[in-house]
């Protein structure tokens, strides 16, 4: 196996995260530093990341957290926030987040140790549709939904054909279901920001097929069978 799969799929990191410390000499086998991240594991191998011996393919855990407002989306944080690790802190695997929400954002966060995964979820080249419900200021005219359907320019980056439709409306606010593929920093936000209407609350509700459904904010369940072999086959 590659040495960036094998160090990602022992579930310490994300294979993007493998490479960068490959490149910066952080990984050694048999001993000596080892920079090419296409290096074939050979059976046998002492990989040691970091210091750390790294022990092939580890059990993979894959959990469904619905994230409350006020948890950062990182394994931890320089100012002492709550972070989404706190949230799966009785399972024993490390688990690292597919992506991120804001702090402000609850909702459907998918979290791994399969980094192999993580990786592919995550690579702008195959992103899968992600959905939100926002409650918005204001009302969204036919207009606009328009504009946010086709793409709008959210400060040096147009951004691609979503699904938008109207849940519910009225004089001062609208829900709206809204579809991307993109994951720039606080899309949906600038999104609404570039048509004329502000973003009150978002919830991501699904990842492609995988659901929140019905689960209480701060909660999480692991993923069933057919939802993981569904994220690894898109
Ligand atoms: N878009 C946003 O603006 N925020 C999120 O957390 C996710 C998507």
């Amino acid at each position: 196996m590659r040495l960036n799969k094998y160090i990602a799929s022992a579930g310490i990191c994300s294979r993007r995260k493998a490479d960068e410390l490959i490149a910066a000499g952080n990984v050694k086998i048999n001993g000596a530093v080892m920079r090419e991240m296409g290096y074939d594991v050979e059976e046998g191998d002492r990989v040691v990341v970091n210091g750390r011996l790294i022990e092939g393919e580890g059990e993979k855990v894959y959990v469904a957290v619905n994230k409350p407002k006020g948890y950062i989306t990182s394994m931890d944080d320089d100012r002492d926030r709550a972070t989404v690790a706190e949230l799966v802190s009785d399972i024993p695997e490390r688990l690292f987040p597919v992506g991120r929400l804001d702090y402000n954002t609850t909702g459907l966060l998918l979290m791994t140790n399969d980094g192999d995964l993580a990786y592919r979820l995550t690579h702008p080249k195959h992103e899968v549709f992600k959905t939100y419900v926002a409650l918005v200021s204001g009302i969204v005219s036919d207009a606009r939904l328009a504009r946010l359907r086709k793409g709008v320019d959210i400060g040096g980056f147009v951004t691609s054909p979503a699904r938008v439709k109207i849940v519910r409306q009225n004089q001062r606010s609208t829900v709206v279901e809204i579809s991307i593929r993109e994951g720039k920093n606080r899309q949906v936000r600038k999104m609404f920001k570039a048509v004329g209407n502000t973003v009150l609350e978002l919830e991501r509700v699904a990842i492609g097929d995988v659901r929140l459904g019905h689960m209480q904010q701060g909660h999480y369940r692991k993923l069933t069978r057919r939802e993981i072999e569904y994220l690894k086959g898109l």
